[in-house]
């Protein structure tokens, strides 16, 4: 188990910056989540820390050690690929093994090794079949195995669900989870899917073209993005966002024609006249609350317990998405009026930047 602490990283290949002056400490025991958008950088930035890439400038510290020009196997790390990357030919029991053949463990602690993953992983009926003859979560889980039975410092994931189809994905991820607190071990999991990262982390990290924008818990970046990268990127549904004018302590839609509503009560000023991005959650838009909004339904998807409906102002092409929890009586062609607290409102200044 161990802390890991980055400073200042940057990662350049040729003239492009792919990870820029990252600084970030993640607790000892923690789970770590890195999510944003494909490109962002989040491969790089795990292959940074598992000595895959040689940092351009800064320091990987991994338990109070500098690991930043160790060597990758000598990081005490091990790492879980999308791919799995399992030895085809080999059984499950001798992948799990590799790893401590390679290091030439003595052959009893390799066995003691392999029965212990295979019970926390629920393989111990398959170590004698080959790859070939797994499912993709039992493959996942072999690959899984062979990172447990090293007892690195830090586990480090990339992507592992991605293969796997839905119904698996949300298994899969509970074991990852169970796993977590029954070893204790760091984890560092990189995911491009927001439902993983707000389910398996007590510490996300969202990333965008290399930088980090914003790190919090799950309810923290939920509740109090800091941007409207973040506020769009964590919640789903997405947030709802639509450019207003504030004027005499109302948002005028400027979009929306006619349509307007208070302006939520925040410490920073809004100027008279001030051009801004209003966001408000689909969970937020209901059939209560002071502020409203006219739309006018055009899809309504019933999910069984709750109802997505999706609407548009009259006169106005953007769509917008509320989740409500009765909306049996919903349908296309009506109207609905989108009742909310005008204190969720989140608004955003011409930079992107939140207004508190
Ligand atoms: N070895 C390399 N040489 C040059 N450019 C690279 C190299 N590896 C990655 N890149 C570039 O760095 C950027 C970030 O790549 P990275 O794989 O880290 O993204 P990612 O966030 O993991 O994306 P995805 O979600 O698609 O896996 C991309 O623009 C990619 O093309
Ligand atoms: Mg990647």
């Amino acid at each position: 188990m161990a802390s890991l602490h980055l400073e200042h990283l940057t990662k350049t290949f040729g003239n492009q910056t792919v990870t820029r002056n990252v600084s970030l400490s993640v607790e000892d025991g923690a789970f770590c989540v890195f999510v944003g958008p494909s490109g962002c950088g989040k491969s790089t930035l795990l292959r940074l820390i598992a000595g895959l890439e040689e940092a351009s400038s800064g320091r990987i510290m991994v338990a109070d050690r500098d690991v930043t020009k160790v060597p990758a196997y000598d990081r005490d790390l091990a790492m879980v690929f999308q791919s799995y990357a399992l030895y085809p030919h080999m059984t499950v029991r001798d992948n799990i093994a590799f790893s401590l053949r390679t290091a030439k463990r003595p052959e009893d602690e390799v066995a003691a090794k392999i029965a212990e993953a295979a019970r926390i992983l629920k393989l111990e009926d398959l170590l004698d079949r080959k790859p070939a003859q797994l499912s993709g979560g039992q493959r996942q889980r072999v690959a899984i195995g062979r990172a447990i039975v090293k007892q690195p410092k830090l586990f480090l994931f990339d992507e592992p669900l991605s293969n796997l189809d839905a119904e698996l994905r949300v298994h899969m991820r509970v074991e990852i989870a169970r796993l977590h607190r029954d070893l204790g071990t760091t984890v560092i999991y990189v995911t491009h899917d927001q439902v993983e990262a707000m389910t398996l982390a007590t510490k996300i990290v969202v990333l965008r073209a290399g930088e980090v924008e914003q790190v919090g818990s799950p309810l923290q970046l939920f509740d109090d993005p800091d941007n409207i990268f973040v506020a769009g990127f964590i919640g789903s549904p997405q947030m709802n966002f639509f450019k207003a004018k504030h004027q005499g302590g109302r948002l005028f839609a400027t979009d929306f024609p006619d349509q307007s509503c208070q302006a939520p009560a925040l410490s920073a000023a809004l100027a008279e006249g001030q051009d801004v991005t209003v966001g408000l959650r689909p969970q937020f838009m209901g059939l209560e609350g002071n502020a409203s909004l006219e739309l006018m339904i055009e899809v309504v998807e019933h999910l069984g317990s709750e109802t997505l409906v999706h609407a548009r102002p009259p006169g106005s092409a953007q769509m917008m998405t509320a989740l409500v929890a009765d909306g049996r009586n919903l349908a296309p062609g009506q109207a609905f009026v989108a009742r909310f607290d005008p204190d969720r409102l989140m608004v955003f200044d011409a930079t992107g930047k939140r207004l508190r």
